[in-house]
Parts: C-alpha cells; sequence; structure tokens
C-alpha cells in the first residue's frame, strides 16, 4: 500500500524508478487514483513520461489525472502529446484537462492547437482554449480568432471574451471614478422630492453601493397609473438600467416584489394577476444585473387577503385561490469579471471587522417576517427586511439608495446600521413622513438628514463637481 509520505519522498528524486512501476497502466486502479492525486506539486526535472501510458487507460478519471499531472510541469515538449490526446478523447472533462494543461504552456506552438478547439462541441472547452490564447491576445492572428466569439450563442462564452477584449478604459473607468468605499457627500443622507428619472440623471456614475427598493405595483394601488403592463415594465427597466450605472463595480441590487392582482371591471369579466418578479428577471439580466439569490419574505397567515371565500364553499376543483403570505426579494450584483472578494478587499480592516454579521442570522432563503403598516403610507415594508438586506450587502459607511423611498423605510435602516442613505420619492406627502420618521431617529448621524428638490440636488451636484 502506497502511502503519501511515500509518494513525497520518492517525488523528489529524479529519474526514480518508483513511478514508472507504480504508474504503470495494469496497476490497480485505486492505487493509481491514489498516486495521481496525491502527487501535488511536481519538482522541477520530473519525469512526466511516466503519466505518458495512462493517457489510454480506460478509465477516463485516471486518464484525467495523468493529463493533469503532466500539465504541471509546463514542459513544452509534452505538446504533442497533449494535442494529440486533446483531438481523441471523447470524455469532456478529461478533453477539458488537456486543452488546460496546453493552455498552461503559454507557448506561441500551442496557438494552433488551442485555435483547433476554438469550434469544439462543449463551452467549457471553447473557454478553456479561448483563457490559453488569450495570452496571446495582442497577436493580429489570435485577435481575428477570438473577436467572432463575442457573438457565440453561449452566454458565459460571450461575456468572457468580450470582457477580454474590452479596451482596459472601458473596464477601469467605473473603478477609477472614486475609491471603492467613498461616494459623493452631496448624496449623503439625502431624501430627494422628484421623479425618479431625473434624480438619476443627477446621480454620477459609480456612485452607490447598494440599491434595496419595492417599486410601485402595477396599477395595484393609485399612485401610479400606467397605460399598460408592457409600458410598467418599460419604465422599471428604464429605471434599473440607470441604477445598474450609477452602482459601484460589482455591488448589489435587492428588489421586493410579487405579484398582483388587478381587480375585474365587472361581475362578467375575471381579475388578472400580472407576475412581476418573473416578468422582471428576463429584462434585468439583460441590462447587465446578474442573478445571484432569490430570497421569499413570508408573512403570518393574518397578512393574507383572504381570496378564499367561494372556494371555502364550493370547493370544486380549478377554483382554487391561495392566499398569498410571500413576496419575492431578488438579489442581483453589477456583472463584473472581479470576485466578491476584490469587492471586500477595497475596505479597510477596521470597516469590515465593524460590518461583520454577529450572532444568529437567518441562514436559508425563507426569511419569515411581520410586515409593518405606516400612518400615512399605504405600502410599507418592514425595517426588520430593510436592515437585513443592508446588513447582508454593504459595509457601514457605504451609500444605500431606494428609488422608490416611500416613507423612508430604507433611510430608517440604513443610518441605524451606520450607512448613508439616498431616498427618491414623487409625492411631497411620503417625503415629509420620510423625514419625520428620519428625524425620530435616535441616531444622530454627521450628515442630517436633509430633503432636496431636483433643483437643489442638481445645485449641490454642480458644487461638488470637481473639474
Ligand atoms: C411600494 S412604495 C415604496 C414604499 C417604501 N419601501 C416604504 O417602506 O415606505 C413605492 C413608492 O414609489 C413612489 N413612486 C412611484 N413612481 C415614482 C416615480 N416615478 N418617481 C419617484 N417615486 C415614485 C410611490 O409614490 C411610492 O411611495
Amino acid at each position: 500500500m502506497i502511502t503519501k509520505s511515500e509518494i513525497d519522498t520518492e517525488k523528489l528524486r529524479a529519474n526514480a524508478p518508483f513511478f514508472a512501476r507504480v504508474l504503470a497502466a495494469d496497476t490497480p486502479e485505486q492505487t493509481l487514483l491514489f498516486t495521481l492525486e496525491n502527487l501535488g506539486r511536481l519538482p522541477r526535472g520530473f519525469d512526466g513520461e511516466v503519466f505518458l501510458p495512462l493517457f489510454a487507460h480506460p478509465n477516463p478519471k485516471i486518464r484525467c489525472l495523468a493529463v493533469k499531472n503532466v500539465g504541471k510541469l509546463k514542459d513544452e515538449t509534452f505538446l504533442e502529446a497533449l494535442s494529440a490526446f486533446a483531438r481523441a478523447e471523447k470524455n469532456t472533462l478529461a478533453r477539458r484537462e488537456a486543452v488546460s494543461a496546453i493552455g498552461r504552456l503559454k507557448s506561441e506552438k500551442a496557438i494552433p492547437v488551442l485555435r483547433h478547439f476554438l469550434t469544439d462541441t462543449a463551452p467549457k472547452i471553447i473557454l478553456q482554449a479561448v483563457r490559453g490564447l488569450l495570452c496571446f491576445k495582442e497577436h493580429p492572428e489570435v485577435l481575428r480568432y477570438l473577436t467572432p466569439l463575442r457573438e457565440h450563442p453561449n452566454e458565459l462564452l460571450r461575456e468572457h471574451v468580450s470582457q477580454a477584449l474590452a479596451p482596459v478604459s472601458d473596464i477601469e473607468s467605473d473603478v477609477q471614478r472614486q475609491p471603492h468605499p467613498l461616494s459623493p457627500d452631496f448624496l449623503k443622507n439625502v431624501v430627494v422630492c422628484a421623479d425618479v428619472s431625473a434624480v438619476l440623471r443627477a446621480i454620477p456614475t459609480a456612485s452607490v453601493h447598494l440599491t434595496f427598493t419595492s417599486p410601485p405595483y402595477y396599477n395595484a394601488r393609485d399612485y401610479t397609473i400606467f397605460e399598460s403592463y408592457e409600458a410598467y415594465l418599460e419604465f422599471l427597466v428604464t429605471v434599473f438600467a440607470e441604477t445598474h450605472r450609477v452602482t459601484k463595480e460589482g455591488r448589489f441590487f435587492v428588489l421586493n416584489t410579487s405579484p398582483v392582482i388587478v381587480p375585474r371591471i365587472s361581475r362578467a369579466h375575471a381579475s388578472k394577476r400580472y407576475a412581476i418578479p418573473y416578468d422582471i428577471h428576463p429584462r434585468l439580466t439583460e441590462i447587465g444585473w446578474e442573478f445571484i439569490d432569490d430570497i421569499t419574505w413570508v408573512k403570518p397567515d393574518y397578512a393574507a387577503k383572504n381570496r378564499n371565500g367561494g372556494f371555502f364553499q364550493h370547493r370544486k376543483p380549478l377554483g382554487y385561490k391561495a392566499n398569498s403570505v410571500t413576496e419575492s426579494v431578488m438579489v442581483y450584483r453589477k456583472k463584473t469579471d472581479k470576485l466578491i472578494d476584490w469587492n471586500m478587499r477595497q475596505y479597510n480592516a477596521e470597516t469590515i471587522e465593524s460590518s461583520k454579521i454577529v450572532g444568529d442570522y437567518e441562514k436559508t432563503n425563507v426569511w419569515h417576517i411581520n410586515p409593518s403598516a405606516d400612518k400615512v403610507h399605504p405600502a410599507v415594508f418592514p425595517v426588520e427586511l430593510a436592515a437585513r438586506v443592508i446588513q447582508f450587502y454593504s459595509f457601514k459607511g457605504d451609500l444605500v439608495f431606494d428609488p422608490f423611498g416611500g416613507s423612508g423605510t430604507v433611510g430608517q435602516a440604513a443610518m441605524a446600521l451606520e450607512r448613508y442613505f439616498l431616498l427618491c420619492e414623487k409625492e411631497e406627502e411620503y417625503v415629509e413622513r420620510a423625514m419625520q420618521r428620519l428625524d425620530a431617529s435616535l441616531f444622530s448621524p454627521e450628515q442630517p438628514p436633509r430633503s432636496l428638490s431636483l433643483a437643489e440636488l442638481q445645485t449641490e451636484k454642480r458644487r461638488n463637481h470637481k473639474p
């Protein structure tokens, strides 16, 4: 029985006959797998020839691991063996490993081989070949192979190539505007009383760290009447595309909606239900929001409007109507090639430490929270909901935006959690209510809440603009 320490000792001996013996094609599969999986880093000068007989092993996992170990050597002399293997291999994982190993050679001689795999049937393999070729993207010939992939039917491939070939200035422009943790002072702790589309135009690109909002529900309440459902969705898409622009690289957008019912116009007609979360979702991904999570906010049974009256009496199939006790809380991220770690690394240790979510927290995507009511606004969400979203998706000192601010719930939660807020609300009555709630807050931030008209916001913007 071979042990890990035996492998570690033997691999340091140049040209050790040990591996030629252990990795022979007729060695039991278990021993082969154990050895191949435990080789770890290979020392310079390790004899990669010992892996080649396994390229023809009947077990694809063994073929895959043999190729992987050859890949670790980054030795151009294996280009031909890897290339022949990859061309003949039917197993996608093993083929991908071989294309990856070829890419890792970073050799110009590998360019024609990698090019061959740009027409592979498996997108993962094409992606691997693309990665290898990107080292040579300055070669006009390589650029010519890669450019058409920006139109490839596979979305991951399209995105990867488009990002990799975008001019550096395009990628970096957002990042360079202002250090990531900072946001413009004139937007901090402000409630703007105006139409959201006009307000968004006054917000500089990449200013906001998190948006949490609950938009007006299509004609379900009388504060917004849209000509059609399509017009309603289009309005939201325009607002959320601008929200995308003002959001910082890789940051989150959380949307609270639920299907709505528009009552029937007479007894001869049926009422109509609109599935807002499902209809808005594909539109959001199209404008650059990457889907991250679907959280369901569950309210107690008593909070639902009873739709069961008729069915409760007649009990006939097809007439069943569920009382709706849930709302969707959809989580998106501004699409980027940067990992979440990159976003975290933008903050200093102190901010990260003080923003940590300590103690118990909800681990599932089902959030049981009681609804709230307000004496002025007919459709508020609970502070608890806003607080959870803000804690999970922002750091202290971040700017949290609500384009449909209503009575200011997001502002209240943000202030309590030591974040700044920026709210927009078109109805004066609700702005006044928001200001009352924010003033009544126990917290006295260094930047007291202000309500501004659109003109005042624009003036502040000009004053803050540093040419
Ligand atoms: C569902 S409510 C948000 C309530 C809020 N989450 C709260 O807890 O108070 C949507 C709000 O969007 C506002 N609104 C609708 N259309 C708007 C527009 N075009 N510009 C700005 N606000 C708008 C409505 O007046 C309403 O207050």
